[in-house]
C-alpha cells in the first residue's frame, strides 16, 4: 500500500530524518516508535503532504505523492490526526467533524457529510447530537475527536500521532481497542507513532523504531524488545525517565 525509500528531511543544517526505508501492507497496523525528537512527526508530516521531503520517494498504492499538498493526499486517501489537538472551539462537536469530511471527500453533500460525521463520532464513542460542544473535553475527548475527524476523511490509511500522550492507563487500553477497531471493522491500514511502547506493542502487528532520524529497527514486537540497539537508545531513554520520575518522586 505504501513503500518509502531513502525519506530524508532537513531543518537548515540539522537532519531530522536521515534516509528512512519502510513499506505498510494493506490492513496492517504497523507502530512507529522512538524517543522524543527521534523525527516520527516529520515523517507524518511528509506522507500527509504538509512538508516536502529534501530526498526520497513516497509511493501510495503505486503513485508517487512526495510533495503533493495535503489536500491531494488526503483525497487519494491518507488521512491523519495531530499530536497536539486544536479543535474550533466556535464550532460544534460534529461540525468539526463535519468540516474535516468536507475537506478530505473531495466536497460530500451536506447531507452525506452529517452522516458521515455522526458515524466517526459513534465509533469512537463521542455524543453524536448536533448540540453537543467541544469546550469541557479532556484529553482522550480530545484524542478521539482527532480521530474522528480523520475517519471523517474516509481514509484508506490513517496516520495516528501520539494517540496515548496524556492518558491514564485505563484510557490508554480503550484508545489501543479503538484502533484495533477501527481496523478490524473499517478495514483501514494504520501507521501508529507513539514515544512510549507499551499497549502499542501488544496491539501492532510490527514495529519500526527511529533514533536521532534513523531507523534502527524493524520487524515483529517480540524481536524488536530484544534488539539491543533498541534496548540501548531506546529503553535507555525510558530507564533515564524512570529514574528520574523516582528520583522526582
Ligand atoms: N519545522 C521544524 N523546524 C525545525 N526543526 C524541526 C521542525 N520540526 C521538527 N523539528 C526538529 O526535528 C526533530 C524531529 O522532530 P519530530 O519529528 O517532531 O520528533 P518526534 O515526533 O519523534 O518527537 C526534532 O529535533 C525537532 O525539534
Ligand atoms: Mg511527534
Amino acid at each position: 500500500m505504501l513503500a518509502v525509500e531513502g525519506l530524508t528531511k532537513r531543518f537548515g543544517g540539522f537532519i531530522a530524518v536521515s534516509n528512512v526505508s519502510f513499506r505498510v501492507e494493506p490492513g496492517e497496523i504497523l507502530g512507529l516508535i522512538g524517543p522524543n525528537g527521534s523525527g516520527k512527526s516529520t515523517i507524518f508530516n511528509m506522507l500527509a503532504g504538509a512538508l516536502t521531503p529534501n530526498a526520497g520517494s513516497i509511493r501510495f498504492e503505486g503513485r508517487e505523492i512526495a510533495g503533493l499538498p495535503p489536500y491531494r493526499i488526503i483525497n487519494l486517501g491518507i488521512g491523519r490526526t495531530f499530536q497536539i489537538p486544536r479543535p474550533f472551539h466556535r464550532l460544534s462537536l460534529v461540525e468539526n467533524v463535519v468540516l474535516s469530511g468536507f475537506y478530505g471527500q473531495g466536497r460530500p453533500s451536506r447531507a452525506r457529510a452529517f452522516e458521515a460525521a455522526e458515524r466517526a463520532l459513534a465509533l469512537v464513542g463521542l455524543p453524536t447530537d448536533r448540540a453537543a460542544v467541544v469546550d469541557g473535553l479532556g484529553a482522550a475527548a480530545l484524542k478521539k475527536l482527532e480521530l474522528a475527524k480523520a475517519l471523517a476523511t474516509a481514509p484508506k490509511l490513517l496516520l495516528a500521532d501520539e494517540s496515548l500522550s496524556g492518558l491514564d492507563e485505563h484510557e490508554m487500553d480503550q484508545a489501543a481497542d479503538l484502533l484495533r477497531r477501527i481496523r478490524g471493522e473499517l478495514g483501514v491500514t494504520i501507521i501508529w507513532v507513539e514515544h512510549i511502547m507499551g499497549v502499542l506493542m501488544r496491539v501492532v502487528d510490527r514495529v519500526m523504531v527511529l533514533d536521532h532520524g534513523e531507523k534502527i529497527a524493524a520487524g515483529l514486537p517480540a524481536e524488536v524488545a530484544g534488539d539491543p540497539r533498541v534496548i540501548e537508545v531506546y529503553l535507555g531513554t525510558q530507564a533515564a525517565a524512570v529514574r528520574a520520575g523516582a528520583c522526582s518522586s
